[in-house]
């Protein structure tokens, strides 16, 4: 569809691109029994449209519910440089198939993504390749931090990350100097990896003695975290900065965090509420190995009262894939990390499935959530006017998950042979239905980058 002339038509004559009827549709008055008209790219009419509206193409959602598209605001999809273990196409079509409609990817590629010619990199490869809509963090390291507040602005970018403790790859600011810098540099809400990097330099001994898995939440240990995250919110509160902690892993950061809900967001991934130490490594070895651990249940246990407690803005599955091989190599040399963006929504579908949490809060979490706290322009609700970004599950229906369903070039879950109830069955990006029955579409992909909010700083605050 292009043309206005040709949309004001269509309008008129209220033709649509497609038309959604018949499934249980998440508007922000809650679930309605209602039809979706999808025109260019976005929303066009809701309301029970038979008779009134007709349309291209139809799909027929009776079953299903039409919950507003999935956003991953964490993900690793490691191109360039690292593409034996995932790349752009692999980790967006994974997304769709997921029913995940947008992603934030993160900036420990290799070259790291530092500056404005970096990301131009990534947007070019993503250029007709990605499945959905897409933006890319830049990294915040000594020797970006004094252009970080032009870098934020730039067409694509998702913001600014900080690794605080080493993970994965280079990327590293955990002196305190360097984070005032940083953190003084802008204006958008930085998302933040917080462990303490001195104290992980010192405890490293434990993991390098032992050579046990088991010990990884033992050397990151809560203190690790905790400090990391205090630090990292004081320095915020000193420069007016607001932040998002991703992947909170422990009871006791979830307890200080609620103090400071004004100006940080909490992120948990779906790893952390699914899986618990010591079963985890005793199952799954190295591919439980993740940066923050997977801890035990007193900290799990934690994180789910924090979601229904409101302390938690969003989840995002940190995919963070690593090939079989390399995660085969002994423990500590085992790198840390595993895939997730596909699996996000069928693991929380089980949880809303077991009455850990409501759909409602479940949308809130994974479209409300990054929309509000993130700025991103046009997705999150299904309203009028709004990009047809939607997500049709199957609240009833059975799925195991298995290793090769998993689009990921590393090709792996920690949950194969995990049955799960709840499952995305059709996914539309911007009204193009990119799954269909649970297959991929044989249209291109048509993933665009996300476009943001401008953030307007207060006049005086202080200075950029
Ligand atoms: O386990 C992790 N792996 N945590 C991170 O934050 C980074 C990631 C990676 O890039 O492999």
């Amino acid at each position: 569809m292009t043309g206005t002339d040709e949309l004001t038509r269509r309008l008129e004559r209220r033709h649509a691109d497609l038309l959604v009827h018949g499934g249980t549709v998440f508007t922000p008055n809650g679930p309605e029994r209602i039809d979706v008209a999808c025109l260019a790219d976005r929303i066009a009419a809701l309301g029970d449209l038979r008779g009134t509206w007709n349309a291209d193409a139809t799909l027929n959602a009776t079953g299903l519910h039409v919950l507003p598209g999935v956003i991953d605001s964490q993900v690793h999809f490691r191109e360039p440089g690292l593409t034996h273990k995932e790349n752009l196409e692999a980790g967006t079509r994974g997304a769709v198939l997921g029913g995940v409609t947008a992603v934030f990817e993160m900036p420990n590629t290799h070259p790291l993504t530092l500056s404005a010619d970096d990301l131009e990199t990534k947007l070019d490869a993503a250029r007709n390749r990605a499945w959905c809509d897409h933006a890319f963090y830049i990294g915040g390291s000594a020797v970006n931090a004094e252009h970080l507040h032009t870098l934020e602005t730039l067409a694509g970018c998702a913001g600014v990350k900080v690794f605080m403790g080493s993970s994965f790859g280079d990327l590293l600011a955990d002196d305190e100097a360097v984070l005032r810098r940083i953190l003084r540099h802008g204006w958008r809400r930085l998302a933040v990896h917080a462990e303490d990097e001195t104290r992980l330099r010192a405890r490293k001994a434990i993991v390098e003695a032992s050579g046990d898995v088991r010990q990884h939440p033992i050397w990151r240990d809560v203190t690790s975290a905790l400090a990391a995250t205090q630090r990292i919110v004081r320095i915020a509160n000193e420069t007016g900065r607001r932040l998002h902690v991703l992947h909170v892993s422990t009871a006791e950061e979830m307890a200080f965090l609620a103090g400071h809900r004004r100006r940080v967001s909490v992120e948990v991934t779906p790893h952390h509420l699914t899986l618990s130490a010591p079963g985890c490594y005793e199952r799954l070895g190295s591919l439980a190995q993740m940066n923050p651990p997977i801890r035990d249940q007193r900290h799990q246990d934690a994180l789910w009262r924090a979601i229904r407690e409101g302390v938690v803005d969003v989840v995002g599955s940190d995919h963070a894939p690593h090939t079989l091989e390399e995660k085969a190599e002994p423990y500590p040399r085992s790198p840390s990390g595993m895939t997730g963006v596909q699996t996000l929504l069928p693991l929380m579908l089980d949880h809303v499935h077991a009455g850990r949490l409501s759909l409602q809060r479940l949308v809130d979490l994974t479209s409300a959530g990054p929309t509000r706290i993130f700025g991103i322009e046009g997705k999150g609700r299904i309203a009028l006017g709004y990009d047809a970004d939607l997500t049709l599950v199957d609240l009833a229906a059975r799925r195991t998950l298995r290793n090769d369903w998993i689009a990921s070039i590393s090709g792996w879950t920690p949950y194969d042979g995990t049955t799960v109830t709840g499952w995305p069955i059709h996914t539309i990006v911007r009204g193009h239905v990119v799954v269909r029955d649970e297959v991929l579409a044989e249209a291109p992909a048509r993933g665009q980058p996300l476009q943001f909010l401008e953030v307007v700083p207060r006049p005086g605050s202080r200075e950029s």
